[in-house]
Parts: structure tokens; C-alpha cells; sequence
């Protein structure tokens, strides 16, 4: 087991409170299935798997064991212009669960690259095809799209951009789909889908010629899981079609199964021009990222280059990493031989029956969900975020791990957890909100 190390300054913690940390850190030493251990010797129930990304359980021995081989036999190789059996594998597999006709897959190592990605692709798109005026991007208010400088231009949360006033000009913002008719709605709502028209009013007012591509999470997932309006991606797909737009879902938290389909495009039945994945393609455990294309898109780009050119100068030293491939391709396996999409689907009902009923307690102002995936927003205190912190710490301290964003604490079984571990979160939750 791990041992608490012998400084704690040197390091420079991201998305952390550094000073109040390391004044009371919280180390985990080991993690095994459904639980983490602190090093205070705690056992901690992970209720948002991790940060969404270890659906299969922590410290899973088929991913170990493949890393372990795939490094010992072939650890690395420069991605440009050389290949493994790896990656191409693993983009089989992804091009099987996708909806059709996505069968393309670009590699990078996290889901701000898959982001960024994205974007450069919807510009190679446009510029392959000799479509120079589209300089816009759409996004939506409350959306995360990761932290690098186009995910950060894209950003629909305030706190992740003002430190960082030189982003991607021509962004335009949609609205964000929380409304507060839809107070306590458990899955998609009835009313707001006529939100989605923010876009045809953009199209109306600069011209569908004039935007490249609109990116939405198909369930805003860390601004604490909102579920689009019934017919609101359906519009905007509508609208994209019309004028020659790229859709594109980030599918960073909703892909693999969390919301009751390998994907969110199969869930709402909306298929985007382009996909971007990460987290939950390796269990957590290396990091890596992914894009997915329409044989469309990827043709386009193919095609409009000469013969033996480079066609899309993008790409990473660590592309398709072989231990990060091989991690993916154990994890896909460990999906589909487990069956735990439809696992994770089946649990689904329990697990927002058991989320909903913490709806009587008066310090919650409102409760999200959709398949394996919930956010219960805490009543603000003082400042904003001020309670949801407070919140997050003591629920570690009575051993549950729930990701916070502000006041929402978001919920993320894993697909292996047990009815146990579900009414062992929701008592952690209530006895945790009676002590604030
Ligand atoms: C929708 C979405 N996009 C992108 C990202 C960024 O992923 P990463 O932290 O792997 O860079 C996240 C992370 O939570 C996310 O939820």
C-alpha cells in the first residue's frame, strides 16, 4: 500500500484548492472495485467513478495485465508514419459500437485533445471542400469542453475562462438547456426544446455559410448532468442539416454506456457529423482520448489531398499509445463480455428511484438524471460553490466520493456496482446534508 510521501508542496494540484489541500489532504492508497482506501485508512465508496471515467471497477487485472504485456513486447513506436496493431484494432472496435456511419477514429490522450481535435477537423472539413467562410463555432452556455485553449473558447463556464482572456475568436453561445419548469424532471423534459432555435436565430443573423460546426455534450455532464429537452438535439440536427454545419457531441462523460446506450447519439437517436471521446475508453486507466468521424467528413479530408501527402497535419507523440490502446481494447473487451452497458441500463431505474428520493430535503434545490448519471444541486450558502465544497469534503470524511461542480454534486455509479452500493450512497448523501 502507498504511504503519505514526504512533501506535499512541490506539486501544483490541478483544479484544486492548493493551500487548503495540503493543510488536510485527502490521499487515496488503493482502490479495488467499487471503493477507494484514504490514507487515513478510511474505505470510500466511489460514487461518481472517479471523474466518470472507471465504470468496470478500479484495479481491474485484464486492463494491468494487457498494459503490462503490451509494454514489455512493444512500448512504443513514433505514431507518424508507423503503426501497431493496437490502434487499429481499437478503431474497429470503436467503429462497431458507434452509430453508422461514424468508422473513423482519431487518437489523442485526453478529452480537452479530443476537443481541440474537433475543432481543427471541422476546419480541415470546411477547407477540403473549398469552404473558406466559416469561421463560427456554436456552443452553449454551462458546457465544459475541457481545458485546452479551444475547449476553453468553447467553455460555457465563466470561472474557466476570465483568467484566460486570449481564446478562439467567432464563438457564439447557445443557452443552456436548465429550466427551472423542469425542477426535479427525471430524464428528458417536455418543455424547452425550442431552445435549440437560439441556433436558427444565429443562422438568421450571420449566416448558416458563415458557422463551421455547433458542439454540444448531448447531456452537459459536468455542470451537473443535464438532460436536453425532449427534441432539442433533434432540432438542432435539423438545423445543421439545413445549412451545412457540422454537429458534433462531446461524448467525453455520456459515451460507454452511462446513460443507457454505448453512446448518447444511439440514447436520443441523433447521429452528429463528429464524436469525441475519453475517459470511460480505457476504465480510467491510462489516459487517452478519441474522434470519431462520418466516413463523410473523413473522406473529405483524405480525398482533397495529393496523392502521398499528409492529409490533416495534426497529431500527438502519444497517438494511439500502445499501452494506451491496449488498455482500451482489454476495456472494450471487459464491456461486452460482462454485458455491462445492459447492466448499467438495468441498474438505471434503482439507481434514479433511490436519487429522487432524497427530493424532500430541504437543502436540495433541484435533482437531474438520465440512465447511470444524476447531479442533486445543494442550495447555495453565502457564495456560490461554498456549500457544494463543504459538501464534497465531509462526504469523503463519511466515505463516499461525489465530483462536485459548485453546489452540484454529480453521480456516476460504476455499471459494476451492487443495489447495496446505491442505498449505501444515498444514506452517505442524506445523513451528509443533515450535518451541514
Ligand atoms: C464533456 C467533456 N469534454 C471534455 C472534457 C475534458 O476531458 P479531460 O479532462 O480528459 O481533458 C471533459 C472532462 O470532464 C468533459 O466532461
Amino acid at each position: 500500500m502507498e504511504t503519505m510521501p514526504n512533501s506535499l508542496e512541490e506539486q501544483w494540484m490541478p483544479f484544486t484548492p492548493n493551500r487548503e489541500f495540503k493543510s488536510e489532504p485527502r490521499l487515496v492508497v488503493k482502490s479495488q472495485g467499487v471503493h477507494m482506501w484514504s490514507h487515513a485508512g478510511g474505505r470510500i465508496l466511489d460514487g461518481s467513478s472517479g471523474l466518470f471515467c472507471v465504470p468496470a471497477g478500479h484495479g481491474r487485472r485484464e486492463i494491468a495485465d494487457a498494459v503490462h504485456q503490451q509494454l514489455l513486447s512493444n512500448d512504443y513506436m513514433a505514431p507518424f508514419n508507423l503503426g501497431h496493431a493496437g490502434s487499429f484494432e481499437l478503431a474497429r472496435k470503436l467503429a462497431k459500437l458507434l452509430p453508422d456511419p461514424i468508422n473513423h477514429v482519431f487518437f489523442c490522450n485526453s478529452g480537452s485533445e479530443s476537443v481541440d481535435t474537433a475543432l481543427k477537423i471541422a476546419m480541415a472539413y470546411h477547407g477540403a471542400r473549398g469552404d473558406h467562410r466559416r469561421l463560427r463555432f456554436v456552443s452553449r452556455e454551462r458546457a465544459y469542453h475541457g481545458v485546452n485553449i479551444g475547449g476553453v473558447s468553447l467553455s460555457g463556464m465563466v470561472k474557466n475562462r476570465d483568467s484566460f482572456p486570449v481564446v478562439m475568436p467567432y464563438v457564439l453561445t447557445l443557452r443552456h438547456t436548465w429550466l427551472q419548469q423542469n425542477r426535479f424532471q427525471r430524464g428528458q423534459g417536455d418543455e424547452g426544446a425550442d431552445l435549440a432555435n437560439d441556433l436558427q436565430r444565429m443562422v438568421d443573423t450571420y449566416g448558416g455559410q458563415t458557422i463551421a460546426a455547433v458542439f454540444v455534450e448531448p447531456v452537459a455532464g459536468s455542470t451537473g448532468c443535464l438532460v436536453p429537452p425532449k427534441g432539442y438535439l433533434e432540432r438542432l440536427r435539423e438545423i445543421c442539416d439545413a445549412n451545412g454545419i457540422l454537429l458534433i457531441f462531446d461524448e467525453v462523460i455520456t459515451g460507454f454506456g452511462r446513460i443507457g446506450a454505448p453512446f448518447a447519439a444511439q440514447a436520443f437517436g441523433v447521429t452528429p457529423d463528429i464524436m469525441t471521446m475519453a475517459k470511460a475508453l480505457t476504465n480510467g486507466a491510462q489516459p487517452m482520448g478519441a474522434v470519431a468521424v462520418k466516413d463523410t467528413v473523413y473522406d473529405a479530408v483524405v480525398d482533397a489531398a495529393p496523392e502521398g501527402g499528409i492529409e490533416f497535419f495534426h497529431g500527438y507523440t502519444y497517438s494511439g499509445h500502445p499501452a494506451s490502446c491496449a488498455a482500451g481494447n482489454a476495456t472494450l473487451d471487459i464491456y461486452e463480455s460482462e454485458g455491462l452497458f445492459e447492466r448499467a441500463a438495468g441498474l438505471s431505474d434503482y439507481f434514479l428511484d433511490a436519487v429522487y428520493g432524497l427530493r424532500d430535503i430541504e437543502l436540495i434545490g433541484d435533482i437531474r438524471g438520465i440512465g447511470l448519471l444524476a447531479a442533486i444541486d445543494v442550495k447555495p450558502g453565502q457564495a456560490a460553490g461554498q456549500r457544494g465544497a463543504a459538501m464534497q469534503k465531509q462526504l469523503f470524511m463519511n466515505g463516499l466520493h461525489v465530483k462536485f461542480t459548485g453546489d452540484s454534486g454529480i453521480l456516476a455509479p460504476q455499471f459494476i456496482a451492487e443495489k447495496d452500493h446505491i442505498d449505501e450512497m444515498i444514506a452517505i448523501l442524506r445523513k451528509t446534508v443533515g450535518e451541514l
